[in-house]
């Protein structure tokens, strides 16, 4: 078996959602100490709903493919739906990641996590 599958390399070969939103109204990051990898989020929410998303991905493959995906993912949902975003929902919509590259979907998760408490906190309801 493949070590990563189509949908790993598809994503990773042709990223959707990269990039910045220049007036996004949350924006999130999110890094790995140990292997130095660092995820941007930036969100266009309007109405409770996340009309944007792009992310800027300084990482390995797996952490590129795991923000193309997670982005897709929360594209155009409720805030509430995509705070329940998990690493385990991203790399199962991936096909699978190897256990030593699941590390690399917790940073979407966090990153993900991260702008929306942006967002909450510049609506003024910090939690
Ligand atoms: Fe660290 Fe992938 S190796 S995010």
């Amino acid at each position: 078996m493949a070590l990563y599958s189509e949908k790993v390399m598809d994503h990773f070969r042709n990223p959707r959602n990269v990039g910045v939103i220049e007036d996004a109204n949350g924006v999130g990051e999110a890094g790995n100490a140990k292997c130095g990898d660092i995820m941007k989020m930036y969100l266009k929410i309007e109405d409770g709903v996340i009309e944007d998303v792009k992310f800027e991905t300084f990482g390995c493959g797996s952490a590129i493919a795991s923000s193309s995906m997670a982005t897709e993912l929360i594209k155009g949902k409720p805030v509430e739906e995509a705070m329940t975003l998990t690493n385990k929902a991203v790399a199962e919509a991936l096909d699978g990641l190897p256990a030593y590259k699941m590390h690399c979907s917790v940073l979407a998760e966090e990153a993900i996590k991260a702008a929306l408490d942006d967002y909450n906190s510049r609506q003024g309801k910090a939690e």
